[in-house]
């Protein structure tokens, strides 16, 4: 039976690369999307999702729109990473596709609540201001829920939108503190391994020889690379996203342990950065199993693979 899953996701080329990892794998059922503000604002964030099932060739997915803010504070975006429509790098066609009329938290709480417990996976790869939303508006999902496997945080790569903190835990802390004390099981994609998943030429190449798609997600790259090779000197970008589809197809490809990681949310020099106890220091008990390595090779070799059959 095919793992059913929901991306809550804020496009972002990399979220995109997600989402059709996500659709061109048989060993996953994707309930629906739905979209979130981060990168962009959600106005962006939810044509782009649609954009994006359309290129997969699946204008029946159901998208949905949710929350445009986080819970308590102003909205960061990343343009400067993303361009400004957020998937910049070559222009898709508007989509033809309907957005869904319910609001994407009504739809997390609907769905968790209309399928057998324990039978549904979250995949947010943006701030967790939808997720959050959810359990506070609807406390009986936690228990119904999985899994929980996210992209966010870090531990030794520590921060990439301040020194201290990861974007999408950064954007909403305060919904990333009630996610990462909800309970549920929780497997956490952090920049110390998404940052091991660069798109060097060889890499992107193989890709840009898949096809159509392949072609889509090369330029893709072409562009949000620019801006971490700038700043890291690296040889290609993170591929940060796809890293949760991947754990969900082949866990093998990564390992981690199971630590405490606690949120900051008072402090504004380290607002949303990972307390991560990766070294069991803090007595606090695990709540999450934190990736720390990646076989990026096996990464890349699954994913063009898998978007080959798109
Ligand atoms: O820090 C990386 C994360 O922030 C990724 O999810 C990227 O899409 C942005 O949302
Ligand atoms: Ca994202």
């Amino acid at each position: 039976m095919p793992r059913k899953i929901i991306i809550d996701t804020d496009p972002g080329q990399d979220d995109a690369v997600a989402i059709l990892l996500a659709l061109a794998s048989s060993e996953l059922e994707v309930l629906g999307i739905t979209c979130v503000a981060g990168n962009v604002p959600l106005a962006l964030t939810e044509v782009n999702a649609r954009k994006v099932c359309e290129l997969a060739g699946r204008a029946d997915m159901r998208v949905f729109a949710g929350c445009d803010r986080p819970l308590m504070r102003r909205l960061i975006t990343a343009e400067h990473v993303h361009g400004k429509t957020g998937l910049d790098g070559v222009a898709l066609p508007a989509p033809t596709m309907p957005l869904q009329s319910a609001h994407a938290v009504d739809f997390l709480i609907d769905t968790l609540r209309a399928e057998p417990a324990g039978s549904v996976t979250l995949v947010p790869i943006g701030p967790l201001t939808n997720i959050a939303m959810a359990m506070r508006k609807a406390p009986d999902i936690v228990g119904r829920i999985a899994e929980i496997v996210l992209m966010g945080g870090a531990y030794f790569e520590v921060g990439n939108i301040t020194p201290a903190a990861e974007f999408n835990i950064h954007v909403d802390p305060e919904a990333a503190e009630i996610v990462f004390r909800a309970g549920c099981p929780l497997v956490v994609m952090p920049l110390d391994v998404t940052h091991k998943a660069l798109t060097t030429r060889p890499r992107i190449e193989a890709l840009r020889a898949l096809g159509p798609v392949g072609q889509v997600v090369a330029s893709w790259t072409d562009f949000f690379e620019r801006f971490d090779m700038e700043k890291y000197g690296s040889e290609g970008a993170p591929l940060h996203d796809p890293c949760t589809i991947a754990y969900l197809l082949k866990p093998e490809l990564f390992t981690g342990r199971e630590i405490n990681v606690e949120i900051e949310t008072g402090s504004a020099l380290t607002l949303g950065m990972t307390v991560a106890d990766w070294w069991r220091v803090s007595g606090r008990a695990p709540n999450a199993l934190f990736m720390g390595d990646m076989d990026a090779e096996g990464f890349f070799a699954l994913l063009t693979d898998r978007l080959g059959r798109l």
